[in-house]
């Protein structure tokens, strides 16, 4: 395999309020080879279930939004973030799309929806991993719950990784690309900057059966992991 182009993908996400921070997400969240594939799965995953009611938590700025919008032109979504300013940015994106996009603020940590859904579909980018543990698996709870019975979650996000693999990681890492510093402070430090609580593959599993749902891995790419997770129809 070649060496991909490295990006470092540092944006302070504690300050996804800031506008600047904001807009540099929405910037640096198109470079990384490894997203663009498990994108292209989800999306095509997605596309294979036919959903019509979608719901995203942890919108962002709107890009995978956008990209459902598009390639499902009888799907309409529902997008939460916490940061005004990365809904700023998704409302630009999103405007073509008139009533088919709804965007709402909303705290993951304690997600409350009691007028939406259900919906035939629920997608979480590279978000959740910024909840501590517990607000995760509440969180999981809470998204499963607005699934319609035979309904699917589809979630990207960043796994931890186990200390004693740090040096394997690191070199698949690098392979693909993805921010994945030499050694282990400095990996455990980006963390802290970013914001970024990763928790292990094996408990977002144990989340998503205790959410009622039956969780798949479709696909790991270094510590980037895209589960499926369907409710029992
Ligand atoms: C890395 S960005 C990903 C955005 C989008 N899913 C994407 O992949 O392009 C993470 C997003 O999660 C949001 N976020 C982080 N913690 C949150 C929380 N507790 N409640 C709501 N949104 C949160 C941030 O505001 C940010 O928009």
């Amino acid at each position: 395999m070649a060496n991909r182009p490295v990006t470092t993908g540092l944006v302070p996400t504690d300050s996804w309020h800031d506008q600047d921070a904001a807009a540099a997400w929405d910037m640096v969240s198109e470079d990384s080879p490894a997203r663009a594939e498990q994108l292209a799965m989800l999306l095509a995953v997605l596309a294979a279930a036919h959903v019509t009611d979608v719901l995203e938590a942890g919108v962002g700025s709107g890009r995978v939004a956008e990209r459902i919008l598009d390639e499902m032109p009888g799907s309409r979504l529902l997008g939460l973030d916490g940061s005004r300013a990365m809904l700023d940015l998704a409302r630009s994106r999103l405007e073509r799309f008139g009533e088919r996009a709804e965007l709402r603020e909303a705290d993951l940590s304690d997600l409350a929806l009691p007028d939406s859904g259900p919906f035939d579909a629920v997608v979480s980018v590279q978000a959740l991993h910024h909840l501590e543990d517990a607000r995760k698996a509440k969180c999981l709870a809470e998204l499963a719950r607005r699934l319609r019975p035979g309904g699917l979650l589809l979630l990207r996000d960043k796994v931890a990784v186990d200390p004693g693999v740090f040096p394997d990681h690191a070199v698949v890492g690098r392979l693909l690309g993805t921010s994945m510093p030499s050694t282990l402070e400095a990996y455990e430090a980006e963390l802290v900057a970013k914001g970024d609580r990763p928790a292990p593959l094996e408990l977002h599993l144990r989340w998503l059966r205790r959410a009622g749902l039956e969780p798949t891995v479709l696909d790991a790419t270094g510590h980037y992991v895209l589960f499926a997770a369907r409710r029992s129809g």
